[in-house]
């Protein structure tokens, strides 16, 4: 009981928490147009030249992210969330609302590696990803303030696998534009789309009226939702990744605790079944920096889910 209450207080103040980093990443734009200063040459998946400002956010409503991917950390769970949202939001995406992915390893990075990437992730129509010069893409980093640090960007190692995974949301037409976590929720990412950014000017109940509603989540089930669910189902087949039903069953509690922290390792340690399932899927399991109590929390979670029909 104790513990089921904590989980409990667990829960809500995650939700308390991910829900003050909303509001306090609404920022409106004082002055100037966003991107105006960062009109860089940019080169799409298809290899089409095209400019950050006039072709791509002028007049549109727009999310944008910086991804890189070759990364074993965040950025898949970024990709796969976000074809969450573009799947909420249906064909409104390249229609009045665009997504755009810029590549922070331009190197690596090409259009064909991005084209094969966007396959992976069964990113629709509206979505585009994009390539460059790297001192272009810094500067547009930069100038949109998803980095503080115009050297960030410079090559695969430490800093691109720490960076964070920001989501740029904006309307250009009406100046309003937000930063958010794009590994946020999912529901929540495309309400900010149509509603906030998209025209009207106060949040809509849809968020806050969740506030007084009881809480159904458990604190593993929130976190299979917010870390997993983008790429894993329970029962509903293969998603970007196996689906999870039934998998404390085919693996041991340790091999599933040390595989869900440090996949990465597993696969370089040449542990056979990481091997095996990593050769299976186009994508690999990403490290997503599970801590200690949220492991326990996902196991008994995936435990509970096996059992259950
Ligand atoms: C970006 C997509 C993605 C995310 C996010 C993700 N996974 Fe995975 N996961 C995969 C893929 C792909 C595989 C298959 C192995 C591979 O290709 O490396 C996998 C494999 C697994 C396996 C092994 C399945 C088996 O049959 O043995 C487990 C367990 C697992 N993931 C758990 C999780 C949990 C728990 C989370 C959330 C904390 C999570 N995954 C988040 C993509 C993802």
């Amino acid at each position: 009981m104790a513990n089921g209450v904590s989980r409990c207080l667990a829960v809500i103040a995650a939700a308390v928490l991910s829900l003050a980093a909303v509001i306090v990443g609404v920022t409106v734009a004082a002055a100037g147009r966003l991107g105006e200063n960062a009109n860089v040459p940019l080169v799409t998946q298809d290899g089409e030249q095209v400019r950050f400002y006039d072709d791509l956010i002028k007049g549109k409503i727009v999310a944008v992210n910086f991804i890189y991917t070759s990364c074993l950390f965040t950025c898949p769970l970024e990709t796969a969330r976000l074809a969450q949202v573009q799947r909420i939001l249906g064909d409104r995406v390249g229609k009045d609302i665009f997504f755009y992915s810029i590549s922070i390893d331009p190197e690596h990075d090409t259009p064909a590696v991005l084209k094969e990437y966007m396959q992976e992730f069964e990113v629709g129509p509206g979505w585009t990803f994009l390539t460059g010069d790297r001192d272009d893409i810094d500067l547009l980093a930069f100038r949109l303030g998803m980095t503080d640090d115009p050297s960030i960007t410079s090559g695969p190692g430490p800093n691109l696998d720490g960076h964070t995974p920001h989501l740029l949301i904006a309307n250009e037409k009406t100046g309003q534009w937000l930063r958010n976590s794009s590994t946020d929720n999912p529901g929540m990412l495309a309400h900010f789309l149509t509603d906030f950014v998209g025209g009207q000017t106060a949040v809509r109940p849809a968020v806050s009226s969740n506030a007084g509603a009881p809480l159904k989540l458990n604190a593993g089930q929130y976190l299979f939702a917010k870390e997993c669910a983008a790429c894993h189902t329970l029962g509903q087949g293969d998603k970007v990744g196996p689906d999870l039903k039934g998998v404390v069953a085919r693996r041991d509690r340790d091999w599933l605790a040390h595989y869900i922290r440090e996949p990465n390792v597993m696969r370089a340690a040449g542990d056979p079944v990481a091997v095996t399932l990593a050769a299976r899927y186009k994508t690999v399991m990403p490290n997503l920096n599970v801590g200690d109590r949220d492991l326990n929390f996902l196991l008994d979670y995936l435990d509970a889910q096996s059992s259950s029909r």
